[in-house]
């Protein structure tokens, strides 16, 4: 498929440092495809970065026909900048998509749509360590209709943001509120999808927990409120003893990349690492007791994050000395180097702009 450009004639000026932001700021293009029944999906562009027009009831706005991904580009160490696992997150656009009843792409070919925007807005990857290009795919129905079916016309676009850390503590550890009033996703939903659904339904339990002086919230299972699940916009991982334990992926948890990369290490420095349920009574025991050392959560937008107190039904137990343990510390300064250092991928995980 062919690849038209256009470029943008008022470039924004980039700004030098974006420490303490995360999507502050676009970069000067974007990709956008559609797609029809008939043609499939047709007409790739690189355009100018601004807004779109959309039919106010398409099925995105009415019915949350709506999902994306988000991964980064790094400027590694030897000045190339690299993507990092993009085909992972392109395998699991086509997995929400499919429980979304939306079009699958072609990895391939929006790799390639991605590459050439990176590329072409390669000025914008921030230098500074802890910042990087976040990539941001979305897909929505965009056929105008008002019966609640899949609609018949969709929208792909990529679009870029230079970005600092994602919470404003940095990697210092943050104070999570365990919800047992609100689920971010139920069990047989859509949880497991990157869907736009699940972040709206996630807010009022974060918002509330902002308010009342945490960072974020610790979900547990919409059945019985029992089971831990994932942490803010991110999987949540322990050490119990010499045990690191996560919980297990289900149609209510999203299968991080960042999970999946982080397992791959520990299991490779011979760690013994457990994918099973944790009832929230055994790990607030098991912080009491000392059992449980260190927590963390983990994912693209902040990589790895401290855990350093939990409070549910109104007591707050700090894990270990809440302060940043060894293994989290460990598992950021490794994620980390794999993105930035210069000509170390044993695994075949990172893609050269060109
Ligand atoms: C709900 C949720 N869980 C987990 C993650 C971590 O996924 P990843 O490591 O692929 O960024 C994310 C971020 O994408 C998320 O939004």
């Amino acid at each position: 498929m062919t690849l038209a450009i256009t470029r943008t004639t008022a470039p924004k000026p980039i700004p030098q440092d974006v420490s303490g932001t995360f999507g502050a700021y676009f970069t000067d293009h974007m990709f956008l495809m559609d797609y029809d029944e008939e043609r499939g999906w047709h007409d790739r562009r690189i355009v100018p970065f601004g807004p779109i027009s959309i039919h106010p009831c398409c099925s995105a706005i009415q019915y949350g026909q709506s999902i994306f991904d988000g991964h980064k580009a790094y400027r590694c160490e030897d000045g190339v900048i690299r993507l990092f696992r993009p085909h992972a997150h392109l395998e699991r656009i086509n997995k929400s998509t499919a429980r979304l009843c939306m079009p699958a792409v072609d990895p391939q070919d929006v790799l390639e749509a991605m590459v050439a925007l990176v590329g072409l807005d390669r000025d914008w990857v921030p230098q500074r360590p802890g910042q990087a290009l976040y990539i941001r795919e979305t897909m929505i129905g965009t056929e105008g209709f008002m019966a609640v079916r899949p609609a018949k016309q969709y929208t792909f676009m990529i679009f870029l943001s230079p970005v600092g850390a994602y919470y404003a503590e940095g990697a210092d550890p943050v104070k999570i509120l365990v919800s047992d009033t609100y689920v971010r996703a139920a069990r047989g939903g859509i949880g497991a999808a990157k869907a736009a659904a699940n972040y709206g339904a996630s807010l009022l339990a974060s918002e509330e927990a902002k308010a009342q002086g945490h960072t974020q919230v610790l979900w547990l299972d919409s059945t019985h409120r029992r089971f831990i699940e994932e942490v803010g916009t991110m999987n949540v991982m322990l050490r119990i003893g010499d045990e690191i334990v996560t919980p297990p992926l289900s149609d209510s948890i999203l299968p991080g990349v960042t999970r999946f990369t982080a397992l791959d290490l520990l299991r490779h420095w011979g760690e013994r690492v457990s994918e099973r349920d944790i009832a929230i009574d055994e790990l607030i025991a098991g912080i009491e007791d000392g059992s449980v050392s260190e927590m963390w959560g983990i994912g693209t937008a902040a990589v790895v994050s401290p855990i350093g107190a939990l409070t549910y039904r109104g007591k707050t137990v700090t894990v270990a000395d809440g302060k940043t343990g060894p293994t989290t510390a460990k598992l950021y300064r490794e994620i980390t180097t794999l993105h930035t250092q210069a000509g170390r991928d044993h695994h075949g995980w990172r893609i050269d702009v060109p």
